[in-house]
């Protein structure tokens, strides 16, 4: 018999990958949507909701406020819901034995390095969703030397299709020309990949502190964006942009939330953990375009 497994966030993009893939593995789990414990709760009430997955003996923490210009505005509400919440449930998760896996971000560093980022390079965000996320991983990290943080970055897939694969070729219907950011550079992650990529280290012991994910490769977001639409033009997409144009984050962002420029993870921790490679992204964008994005526009 499998462990239990509690998802919180099981409706979030990564939260409804997690669930599809226990799901497929046989994992009992109770998924937790906003409606059963909302992050923004006091401490009392958020213990009070995890009494109902009190078997659990595995914690996906898939839920935050994920908007980076929002929380740049909203500090508070970034600090309660990414740092605060997380301690309250990480403590909860030490008291009932409960390991406990948070997902963090590439926003934790400043992008300044031009070679992939390591688990140990030192966190430096540059904005209040950065700064917030870190607290969250340090809250995750000090409940128990047992729990996980896995850092991500550049997510697409199904059930929130607002990811560049699914803007681009949106946009690439509507226009002849499009203007995408063409000097932040790093990885396109299929949640479904990355789902599948951690359930073997689900309850591995020597799977804990920080681990780095991503799909394998890199790209600028216009490269990702030029293939994105080369996919769905191939699957019949009618789409008019086949003249895709760089511009810099400043003329896009603007006096938005500072992005980092280049966050390409190193998998080699991964790697080294579970003997296996990820996928390239380009493979994976291509299986989405496929089956989820280009069926909108046929
Ligand atoms: N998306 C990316 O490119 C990316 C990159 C790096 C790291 N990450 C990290 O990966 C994790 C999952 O991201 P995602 O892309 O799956 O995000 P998402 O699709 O925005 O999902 C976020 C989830 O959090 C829930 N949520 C938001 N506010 C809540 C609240 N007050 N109480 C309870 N639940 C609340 C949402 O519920 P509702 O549906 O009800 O709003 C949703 O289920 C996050 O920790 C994020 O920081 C994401």
């Amino acid at each position: 018999m499998k462990q239990p497994i509690a998802i919180v966030g099981a409706n979030g993009r990564l939260g409804r990958a997690l669930l599809e893939e226990c799901r497929r593995r046989g994992h009992p789990v109770a998924p937790l949507t906003r409606h059963d414990l909302d992050l923004a709760w006091s401490r009392r009430k958020i213990h009070e909701a995890l009494e109902s997955c009190r078997d659990s003996r595995l914690l996906l923490l898939a839920a935050g406020n994920t908007n980076v210009d929002v929380c740049e505005h909203e500090p508070e509400t970034a600090e309660q819901l990414n740092c605060l919440a997380v301690e309250h449930i990480a403590q909860w998760c030490a008291a009932n034995g409960t390991r406990l896996v948070n997902f963090s971000s590439d926003y934790v560093f400043d992008g300044e390095k031009d070679s992939p980022y390591r688990e140990d390079d030192p966190a430096h965000p540059l904005s209040v969703y950065g700064r917030s996320k870190v607290d969250g991983e340090i809250a995750t990290l000090e409940a128990s030397p047992d729990n996980l943080v896995v850092r991500l970055q550049w997510l697409f897939g199904p059930g929130k299709p607002l990811a560049t694969p699914d803007w681009a070729v949106a946009l690439a219907v509507e226009n002849d020309t499009l203007n995408i950011v063409g000097d932040r550079v790093g990885a396109p992650s299929y949640t479904r990949d990355i789902a599948a990529a951690l359930e073997p280290l689900f309850f591995d012991p020597r799977a804990t502190g920080i681990l780095h994910l991503s799909n394998a490769g890199s790209c600028s977001w216009l490269e990702w964006a030029r293939f994105c639409v080369e996919c769905a033009a191939d699957c019949g997409v009618p789409v008019r942009a086949r003249n895709l144009t760089g511009v810099s984050m400043e003329d896009v962002f603007g006096d938005r939330a500072t992005r980092p420029r280049y966050t390409v993870f190193s998998l080699e921790k991964y790697r080294d953990l579970t003997g296996r490679e990820m996928p390239d992204w380009r493979g994976s964008v291509r299986e989405y375009i496929r089956d989820f994005v280009a069926p909108r526009f046929l």
